[in-house]
């Protein structure tokens, strides 16, 4: 197994604060990577040359911790054949390190730690709104009390008041429900879990947009599909380059965000999804719409889920409330046919016998409370959004992005190629950022990265000035900078 100079600076974005020289940081690093089995015994690394490269440091600091893991017997050279991790290495875990190297999975954190706190834009988690405690605080006991003495506690299908107001509220969207259509599930992430488990094989061809949700790819790799990706624009997924893909050989399943797309915010234009529904019907293919973002729409309003254009019986579309209201609930949810959302709840039952009813009770009081949370949100991704924006254009003018409709991220196209190793860079000025990578299978270029807009105004602006530093000193060509004094 031979591993890329890029392969492994992203591996190295997350083993976690270090100290001291950096050419001591890299080792323990890499010597942590081994350990771990992420790189296996006989695993061939990068050239110096090519690794330093990557992270953004001098060639001598690569040299250096490569002669320190010689030292200690982890790394060989071999003649002609380059360093190679030694064979009496750890053995750990191949699975693992498949999994990881599909998805490029990056954790956000650096073998090389900027002086703390770091500001975190490597993820674009939502705060909770405030209406969340509020309306959890006004249950009163009463309604505890009937909800134990109602239900002995298990229900995977979810507790049958939030169902039917889901499927109430997906009619009046236009896509008539019945309530044993939809099962309550904890987050969207248990939703892709199930729906991965019980619609696919391994060596299934599945087939997301590029860029997508990171917890998409991670589901399907795992579960060891073939993943091939469509290209996404403004308009959301090139339904074309889909139609392409599946005349050669229809995918068992596409997986799409038809709703407010993550990481770019677009939302699918009304003729491709059109298209999209026809296609899953000439193909039978299984369409997972992936919609847990609607409630974060800025502008416009939400327009017809695919559900809600097609009678094909394998349209699964996905729900949550973590995005409008809080994560922390975990609640989401799954629309399908009743059959197929029978099955499901059998999986579900096996996993983990259901999800909160504590949980769901304040989720059906929350619904009650719909409209305005959506203004809220509304107004708050919009001061967000327009901030960032401001202080992009101000302090870093090369930076391009397409204007989001909604979502919590801005996808950001910076001028270089890598990304893997501007985000290093990055880290040592304080500021963490993924590689865009991370959201697309395999193969694409390194030059995004996501930006997080719903954080306070002021980890916004120090976030921008850092990045700002790090940008300057990146395209300075500076290497081997000293971890820089972090001011706010
Ligand atoms: C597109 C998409 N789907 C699913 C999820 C998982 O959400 P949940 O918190 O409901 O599990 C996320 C979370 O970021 C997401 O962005």
């Amino acid at each position: 197994m031979r591993f890329s100079a890029e392969q492994v600076a992203g591996m190295l974005l997350e083993p976690g604060a270090r100290s001291g020289a950096l050419h001591r940081q890299l080792s323990e690093g890499l010597g942590d990577l081994i350990d771990l089995g992420e790189i296996p015994p006989e695993a061939t690394l990068p050239s110096e040359r090519a690794l330093a490269k990557a992270l953004a440091v001098s060639r001598t600091t690569v040299v250096a911790a490569y002669q320190t893991l010689r030292h200690e017997g982890r790394l060989e050279r071999r003649q002609g054949s380059g360093t190679r991790v030694t064979a009496s290495g750890r053995p750990g875990d191949r699975e693992t390190v498949s999994a990881r190297a599909l998805v490029g999975e990056h954790a956000g954190r650096s073998f090389v730690h900027g002086a703390p706190p770091t500001i975190d834009f490597s993820t674009a988690a939502l705060p909770c709104l405030d209406l969340v405690p509020d309306v959890a605080a006004s249950l009163t006991r009463t309604e505890y009390a009937a909800l134990t003495q109602t239900h002995h506690g298990y229900q995977p299908r979810g507790l049958p008041a939030l169902r039917e107001r889901l499927a109430a509220m997906y009619t009046n969207d236009g896509v008539p429900t019945t309530p044993d259509q939809i099962l309550v599930t904890s987050g969207a992430q248990q939703a892709l879990e199930l729906i991965t488990h019980g619609c696919l094989q391994p060596g299934d061809n599945v087939v997301t947009e590029a860029p997508t949700y990171r917890g998409a790819l991670e589901a399907f790799s795992l579960a060891n599909c073939r993943i091939r990706s469509v290209p996404c624009d403004d308009h959301g997924m090139e339904v074309e380059r889909l139609e392409d893909l599946a005349a050669i050989r229809p995918p068992r399943l596409i997986y799409v965000q038809s709703s407010v797309h993550n990481p770019t915010g677009s939302v699918l234009a009304d003729d491709r999804r059109r298209r999209l529904a026809r296609l899953a019907e000439r193909h039978g293919t299984v369409v997972v719409d992936d919609t847990a973002l609607v409630g974060t729409l800025i502008e416009g309003t939400p327009t017809v889920s695919i559900a809600g254009l097609t009678t094909s019986e394998r349209v699964l579309t996905i729900g949550s409330m973590s995005k409008l209201f809080w994560s922390g609930l975990r609640l989401g949810w799954i629309r399908g046919p009743a059959q197929a959302i029978a099955r499901l709840a059998q999986m579900k039952g096996m996993t983990d016998l259901g999800t909160s009813l504590v949980s769901q009770q304040i989720g059906v009081h929350l619904l009650d409370r719909l409209p305005d949370a959506q203004a809220t949100r509304r107004r708050q991704l919009a001061e967000g959004l327009a901030t960032l924006t401001g202080l992009l254009t101000d302090h870093l003018p090369a930076w391009t992005w397409q204007r989001p409709r909604g979502g919590a991220s801005l996808w950001v196209r910076i001028p270089t190629d890598s990304v893997t190793s501007f985000a290093h860079v990055a880290l040592r000025f304080g500021v963490a950022i993924l590689p865009g990578t991370a959201f697309s299978p395999a193969g694409v270029p390194d030059d995004h990265t996501r930006l997080p807009y719903a954080l306070p105004r002021g980890a916004l602006v120090a976030g921008v000035q850092r990045l700002t530093r790090a940008w300057n000193a990146y395209t300075d060509g500076h290497r081997d900078l000293p971890a820089v004094g972090v001011r706010t």
